[in-house]
C-alpha cells in the first residue's frame, strides 16, 4: 500500500504530484492522463528492481505476476465487480477486439453503434462488417434518455444481436444511464458492450449493478494509471459467451500436447491473459486506486465542478458554441466561429494550452479535458487564450 503523507490534505498539494501542470495548461487527460508522482516513483523503482535482479529472475517476475492479483482485487472493488470478471490488457483496443471477436457473432448479425465512436471500435466493427455483419449507426447526440430511446427504437426496427457504443462520447463527454440501456437491450435479448475508455475515471463505476455484458475500459486516461493499462469486464452472466481468440502460455487452460485443450478457468477473466507482460504496470494501477482513495475529496466531483465552471465561462463568450452537455465528467467541447478545430488546437497549443481537436461531419472544434489536478487558473488561462484568438480575428 502506498504511504500517503500530509501533503495530500488539499488539492494544491495534489497538483504538485502532476509535473505536467508546471510547464503548460494540460487539458488533455481524455487522450492520455498523467500518473501521480508517488505512484510513478514506485512503478519506476519496481522496474529498476526488476532490471537490477536480472529480468529473467523468476523470484522477481513471478512475484510481480502474483502482485497483479492484489491490483485486480483493488480495481474490482473500485469498479463494483468481482476480480474474476476482469482481464488486463495493454490498451482498450485489445480488449474491444478480444470481446467482439470472442462473441463469435453469427453471420449477418446486426450490431447497432453510434456516430461518435473511436477508431478502437470503428476498426473492429468494420472488420466484422467485411465478414457479413450489418452495422447500423444512430446519433450519439447529447446522450441521456434520448439516446437510450433512439437505441430502443433502432432495436425494434430489425432483429439485433449487439449494441456496441461508448459509454461516454470521446467527442463531447455526453453520457447515458448504462443500467437503463442494459434493461432495454436485455428485454429484447440483445447483448450490450460499452466502451468505457472515457467513462472510467470520469464518473463513479458500478459494473455489476449496471448489468452491461461487456465493458472494456482504460487505466491510462482518466484513472491515472501508467500507459499500458486497460481492462475488460465481462458480466458473470456473459462470461461463457466470449470464446478465446488469442491464446498462449497463460493461466486459463491446460493442454495435452498437441491437441487436447481444457479451459481451467472458463469463466475467469485471466483466461485472456498470456505471455510475458509488463506486470509492474498493472500493479501500479492498484497503487492508483489507493492514491485516489486518499485524495482530499471525490476526484469525480471535483473535475465535474471544474468542467461545469469552464463550460459556463466559455458559453458566455461571443462566438463560442459549447457542444458538450452539462458535464457528468471533465470534458468540455467547443466550436469557435471562424476557426476549424485544427486551427483552434494549433493556436491554443501555441499559447501553452493542450487540448485535442475534434473533427466529425457534425462537429469541428476542440475538446478540453479537465481533470481533478487542474485548477481554476488553468481554466482562466484557457479562457484568456481563446479571448486572445478572437481578438486577433
Ligand atoms: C472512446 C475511446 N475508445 C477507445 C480509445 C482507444 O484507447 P486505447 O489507445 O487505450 O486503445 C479511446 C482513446 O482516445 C477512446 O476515447
Amino acid at each position: 500500500m502506498l504511504q500517503l503523507d500530509k501533503r495530500l490534505d488539499d488539492w494544491t498539494a495534489v497538483r504538485r504530484d502532476f509535473p505536467c501542470t508546471d510547464a503548460r495548461v494540460f487539458l488533455n487527460t481524455g487522450t492520455l492522463g498523467p500518473v501521480a508522482t508517488p505512484v510513478m516513483d514506485r512503478y519506476l523503482a519496481a522496474m529498476r528492481q526488476w532490471n537490477a535482479a536480472g529480468p529473467g529472475a523468476s523470484d522477481v517476475y513471478v512475484g510481480w505476476r502474483n502482485r497483479v492479483e492484489t491490483a485486480r482485487a483493488k480495481l474490482a472493488a473500485a469498479l463494483g465487480c468481482r476480480a474474476e470478471s476482469l482481464s488486463f490488457f495493454a490498451n482498450v483496443t485489445d480488449a474491444i477486439n478480444v470481446a467482439l471477436v470472442g462473441l463469435r457473432l453469427p453471420a449477418g448479425a446486426r450490431i447497432i453503434t453510434t456516430d461518435e465512436e473511436h477508431g478502437a471500435l470503428v476498426g473492429p466493427l468494420t472488420q466484422l462488417a467485411l465478414s457479413g455483419a450489418r452495422i447500423d449507426v444512430v446519433p450519439f447526440g447529447a446522450g441521456g434518455p434520448d439516446l437510450v430511446a433512439r437505441l430502443a427504437d433502432a432495436m425494434d426496427q430489425a432483429p439485433t444481436t449487439l449494441l456496441a457504443l461508448s459509454h461516454m462520447s470521446c467527442e463531447t463527454g455526453a453520457v447515458f444511464d448504462a443500467r437503463a440501456l442494459a434493461d432495454e437491450a436485455h428485454r429484447r435479448g440483445v447483448l450490450v458492450m460499452l466502451d468505457g475508455a472515457q467513462a472510467a475515471g470520469q464518473m463513479p463505476m458500478a459494473l455489476d449493478a449496471w448489468g452491461v455484458d461487456l465493458y472494456p475500459f482504460n487505466g491510462h486516461k482518466w484513472m491515472g494509471a501508467p500507459t499500458g493499462s486497460a481492462g475488460l469486464y465481462i458480466a458473470p452472466a456473459a462470461a461463457e459467451r466470449v470464446a478465446l481468440t488469442y491464446v498462449g502460455d497463460g493461466v486459463g487452460w491446460s493442454t495435452g500436447y498437441p491437441a487436447a485443450w481444457t479451459e481451467t478457468r472458463p469463466t475467469d477473466g485471466r483466461r485472456f491473459e498470456y505471455g510475458t507482460r509488463n506486470w509492474p504496470c498493472w500493479v501500479a494501477w492498484g497503487d492508483v486506486v489507493d492514491y485516489r482513495a486518499a485524495l482530499p475529496g471525490d476526484p469525480h466531483e471535483r473535475q465535474r465542478q471544474l468542467a461545469h465552471t469552464l463550460r459556463q465561462a466559455l458559453a458566455a463568450m461571443p462566438g463560442v458554441v459549447v457542444r458538450s452537455p452539462d458535464p457528468v465528467g471533465g470534458i468540455v467541447t467547443i466550436e469557435v466561429d471562424g476557426f476549424s478545430g485544427e486551427a483552434l488546437y494549433q493556436a491554443l497549443l501555441a499559447r501553452g494550452v493542450v487540448g485535442r481537436r475534434v473533427r466529425r461531419p457534425h462537429l469541428d472544434g476542440i475538446r478540453l479535458s479537465v481533470a481533478y489536478f487542474n485548477n481554476l487558473e488553468d481554466l482562466e488561462s484557457a479562457q484568456a487564450a481563446l479571448a486572445q484568438l478572437q481578438a486577433l480575428r
